[in-house]
């Protein structure tokens, strides 16, 4: 069988304050993504859905429990090495789209490839033509709607051809019709690459684009249903 993208044992989270445990975010969460797989969660508010997608980043760490990326596990590979990581492995979509204000399109697009070691303005210019953004590489994000925002943010996570994507309620901020355009591009580029996608959503669309429906529940991730 092919190494999971994404292998999750036994996750836990405490966030604490004060030395004082507060929140258990994570109570023991097991999760693989197969390569290429598209898997949508749910979940309630609160429920540990974020604190999940940041421990996979290597964002933040686990109380215990390990994540495995592409069969490393982030723990073993150091502050350094998970930030490698994210940059050359990893592709992200967030809800508020989080662009660089100051910078164009296209050059919050090629900023996401220097950062990953690569020089490549062509590579930049295609993948924003990709998300039918061709035209547009010049404007900055306050000349672009909320929808085409988005497309620069989906350019920018899949001009890397990482093995991951995740994203973070990627439709929260748009309207019924735009998010589901937005839904149906990022899937669309993730299979059309072999990119494995893992994407918090709340649509009752999901199934329509994902192979995998998973549900958080007061930190444990269970399966919901099979798609296809
Ligand atoms: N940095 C933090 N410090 C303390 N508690 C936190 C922190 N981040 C999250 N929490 C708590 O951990 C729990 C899980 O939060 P998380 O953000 O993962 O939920 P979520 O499922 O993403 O919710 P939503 O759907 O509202 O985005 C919540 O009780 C939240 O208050
Ligand atoms: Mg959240």
């Amino acid at each position: 069988m092919n190494t999971p993208v994404v292998r999750v044992v036994d996750l836990w989270k405490e966030y604490r304050e004060n030395g004082q445990a507060v929140t258990q975010a994570l109570r023991g969460a097991n999760l693989e993504v197969a390569p290429g797989e598209v898997v949508a969660l749910f979940g309630k508010s609160g429920s540990g859905k974020t604190t999940l997608l940041n421990l996979l980043a290597g964002l933040d760490r686990p109380t215990r429990g390990t994540v495995e990326i592409n069969g490393r596990c982030l723990e073993q590979l150091g502050e350094a090495g998970r930030t490698e990581l994210r940059r050359s492995r990893l592709g992200f979509i967030f809800q508020f789209f989080n662009l660089l204000p100051t910078l164009t399109a296209y050059e919050n697009v090629f900023l996401a490839l220097e950062l990953a070691g690569r020089i490549q303005p062509q590579a930049a210019r295609d993948a924003l033509e990709r998300v039918g953004l061709k035209g547009k590489e010049h404007r900055y994000p306050h000349e672009l709607s909320g929808g085409e925002q988005q497309r620069v943010a989906v350019a920018r996570a899949i001009v890397k051809e990482p093995s991951l994507i995740l994203a973070d309620e990627p439709t929260g901020n748009l309207d019924t019709a735009t998010g589901d355009q937005i839904l149906q591009l990022i899937t669309e580029r993730c299979r059309q690459g072999g990119t494995s996608l893992l994407m918090v959503t709340h649509t009752p669309l999901a199934c329509r684009y994902a192979d995998r429906i998973l549900k958080m529940v007061d930190g444990v991730v269970t399966e919901d249903e099979k798609c296809r």
